[in-house]
């Protein structure tokens, strides 16, 4: 089987972070979130990869992944463009996927119990289609089904403002080609785009059954900032301690805590896991990093306080400060004011930034 990875989207829920690389690259416990997707096939005995591309962040992305032989996969580019909805780019891989069933998994979606099982349950004499489902305690921001009392779907809709259940698509899709003819038959929805979610209804209008597989581990749509930080948590609750950097005092290094190489905690810092921190950071004398924080790779940290954030990397927090529940794109730096006048917090704040001071 082959499987389609969607990298394409604006990612304007992340904004600011996502003006400058693509959502699917924002690291999670420092590793991007395509790389779990990436993963996810590999376990799921799939490796012939193809991978959707939009107009943002495209040579970004394909610099990451190359040409899939660091993961042990091959990956086929297909670009897509403009987002002009999910059907629309799985549309977009018609060829890539030939006449063989097919999984698409959405590039900013991270999920704990992978995709082994409900790949291979997938059975595709009996149905047209089959869908990763989970309860969530707020559908109308996703694709929900309703099922009826055999827990056959019998309707499908995108973020609908009465949901017929809070059973929520989580953007895992297994498909014979039968969608492709469902996909070109299709009108934009009310938001403009192209609905996978309408399609897999097409595929029920004509009679065709759709296989569900509801998910019991956490699973996560990485689309906004407070995801991001919820996902970072999750992964780091996973986490085992793991020093392959240098720490001075080791009494200071609490719990798990993940330090990637040519990392440094110095003595006097506090961290106190779960943590993970990347390669090449020094984590000065002074400061505290305290759990479900993850700070990115080749950056300085001294005086700050950091709990519960996202460092994304290249990054400068020196400033006395304590940080909390942040996400801080790569390159930022935030450092101290204290002896300059007047006193006061100085900021050169980009379009779409968040402060909570
Ligand atoms: O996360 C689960 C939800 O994902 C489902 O419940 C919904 O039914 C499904 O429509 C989708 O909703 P979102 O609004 O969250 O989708 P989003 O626009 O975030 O796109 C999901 C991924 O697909 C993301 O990695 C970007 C990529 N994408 C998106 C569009 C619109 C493309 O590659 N091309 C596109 O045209």
């Amino acid at each position: 089987m082959k499987g389609v990875l969607l990298a394409g989207g604006t990612g304007s829920r992340l904004y600011p972070i996502t003006h400058t690389g693509p959502k699917q690259l924002v690291p999670i416990a420092n590793k991007p979130v395509l790389d779990y997707a990436i993963e996810d096939f590999i376990d799921a005995g799939i490796t012939d990869i193809g991978v959707i591309l939009g107009n943002k962040g495209r040579e970004a992305i394909q610099q990451h992944l190359g040409d899939g032989s660091d993961y042990g996969v091959d990956i086929t580019y297909i670009i897509q463009g403009d987002p002009l909805g999910l059907a629309h780019a799985v549309g977009c891989a018609k060829e890539f996927v030939g006449d063989e069933s097919f999984v698409v998994y959405l590039g900013d979606d991270l999920m704990r119990e992978g995709i082994e099982e409900m790949v291979a349950d997938f059975d595709p004499e009996e149905y047209a289609a089959g869908i990763g489902l989970q309860e969530v305690d707020e559908p109308s921001r996703y694709g929900v089904v309703g099922r009826n009392d055999d827990d056959d779907i019998v309707e499908l809709a995108e973020k609908p403002d009465d949901p017929p259940s809070n059973l929520a698509l989580i953007g895992i899709y297994v498909f014979t080609p039968e969608i492709f003819d469902q996909i070109e038959a299709l009108e934009p929805s009310w938001r403009g785009e192209l609905e996978i979610t309408d399609a897999i209804q097409g595929l029920l209008d004509d009679d065709r059954r759709v296989q569900s597989h509801v998910v019991h581990g956490w699973w996560k749509d990485t689309g906004k900032p407070s995801d991001v930080l919820h996902a970072n948590r999750l992964v780091l609750d996973a986490i085992d301690r793991n020093l392959a950097g240098t720490v001075e005092n080791k009494e200071s290094v609490i719990g798990r805590v993940e330090l990637h190489e040519g990392a440094v905690i110095e003595n006097g810092a506090v961290v106190r896991g779960p943590v993970s921190i990347g390669a090449d950071t020094r984590i000065g004398s002074g400061s505290y990093i305290g759990p479900y924080t993850s700070i990115g790779e080749n950056s300085e940290i001294d005086n700050a306080h950091i709990e519960a954030s996202v460092t994304m990397g290249d990054n400068e927090i020196t400033a006395d400060r304590t940080i909390v529940d942040s996400l801080i794109g790569r390159q930022a730096a935030i450092t101290s004011s204290e002896d300059k006048q007047p006193t006061g917090d100085r900021m050169v704040i980009g379009r779409n930034s968040t402060l909570e001071l």
